[in-house]
C-alpha cells in the first residue's frame, strides 16, 4: 500500500483500513497522554500519605473508634465471664419491698426501727415514733408544713425517705420544748399572733431556726424573700415575719421578746 506522500509500504497480514492509518498519530497522542496521566497520577498516589493510625495508647487521648472498640469488647467480655449468678453477687444488695432496719437519730437520740424502704422521714416521725410536730399537708414537698432540720439544714420531710436520713441528726420542732424557758421564736411568734390554725407553724419555725442561724440580722425584705418555700393558708405572713423579725433582734440584744 502507499502513503499519502506516496511512498511504498509492505504490511504483513491483511492491510490495514486507510482510515486507521490515518488516526494513527491522533491515538498515539490520545494513549501516550492516558499513559502519563497514569503514570503522574501512580507518582501522585505514592506521595499522598496514609493518614496516621488513631492512636489508642494509654494517656495518649481515646480515639472514637477505639472507644466503640473497647466498649464492645468489654462489654462482651463481661458477659462471656459472669454467670447470672455471678452478675446477681455483683449487684448492689437490694433492700426491701419488705421491712429493713432503720436507724434514725432524732433530737439528739437514736431510734431503731423497722420501716419498708418506700417509707418518707415524715412518715416515720408521725406515724411509727410519735413526733407529730412536722405536719403532712402537700405530702408533695410544696407546702413546708413538714420543714423539720437535717444537720442543721432545712428540709421537706415529706420528700425524704427515712432510709435516706440514717447517720444524720434530725432536729423537731418537739427539741424547742425541751428546754425549761421557750424558745425566743416561739414567743416571738405568739406576741406578734404569728399563727391561727397554726398548722403551718412548726414548719415556719423550723425554717425561721436555719435561716436565722445563717442570717443572725436580717431585713424584713430579707425574711420576706427567704420564706418562700413555706405557705401559710391563712394568710398570717405579715405576723410571721414580725415574729421573725423580732427573734433575730432578740438575739441581738435588741428589743426582747
Ligand atoms: S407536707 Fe411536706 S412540703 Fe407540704
Ligand atoms: S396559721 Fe393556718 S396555715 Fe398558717
Amino acid at each position: 500500500m502507499r502513503t499519502f506522500d506516496g511512498t511504498a509500504v509492505e504490511r504483513a497480514g491483511a492491510c490495514a483500513p486507510p482510515l486507521s492509518h490515518l488516526r494513527r498519530p491522533f491515538a498515539l497522542l490520545y494513549f501516550g497522554t492516558i499513559a502519563v496521566r497514569q503514570s503522574k497520577e501512580g507518582a501522585l498516589m505514592s506521595m499522598i500519605k496514609k493518614p496516621p493510625e488513631p492512636k489508642t495508647e494509654p494517656g495518649a487521648g481515646v480515639s472514637r473508634r477505639g472507644f466503640i472498640r473497647d466498649v464492645s469488647l468489654g462489654t462482651g467480655a463481661l458477659g462471656v465471664a459472669l454467670t447470672p449468678g455471678e452478675a446477681r453477687a455483683a449487684a448492689p444488695a437490694l433492700r426491701g419491698p419488705g421491712p429493713v432496719p432503720v436507724t434514725l437519730t432524732i433530737n439528739g437520740k437514736p431510734h431503731k426501727l423497722q420501716l419498708e424502704p418506700r417509707v418518707t422521714l415524715l412518715d416515720a416521725l408521725r406515724n411509727y415514733l410519735d413526733y407529730t410536730g412536722a405536719k403532712r399537708v402537700c405530702d408533695r414537698g410544696t407546702c413546708g408544713a413538714c420543714t423539720v432540720l437535717m444537720d442543721g439544714k432545712p428540709v421537706y420531710a415529706c420528700s425524704i425517705l427515712a432510709i435516706d436520713a440514717q447517720g444524720k441528726n434530725i432536729q423537731t420542732i418537739e427539741s424547742l420544748a425541751l428546754s425549761p424557758q421557750p424558745d425566743p421564736l416561739i414567743r416571738a411568734f405568739v406576741n406578734n399572733d404569728g399563727l391561727q390554725c397554726g398548722f403551718c407553724t412548726p414548719g415556719f419555725v423550723m425554717a425561721a431556726k436555719a435561716f436565722l442561724a445563717e442570717n443572725p440580722n436580717p431585713t424584713m425584705e430579707q425574711i420576706k424573700r427567704a420564706f418562700g418555700g413555706n405557705l401559710c393558708r391563712c394568710g398570717s405572713y405579715n405576723g410571721i415575719r414580725r415574729a421573725i423579725l423580732e427573734a433575730a433582734k432578740a438575739a441581738q440584744g435588741g428589743k426582747n421578746a
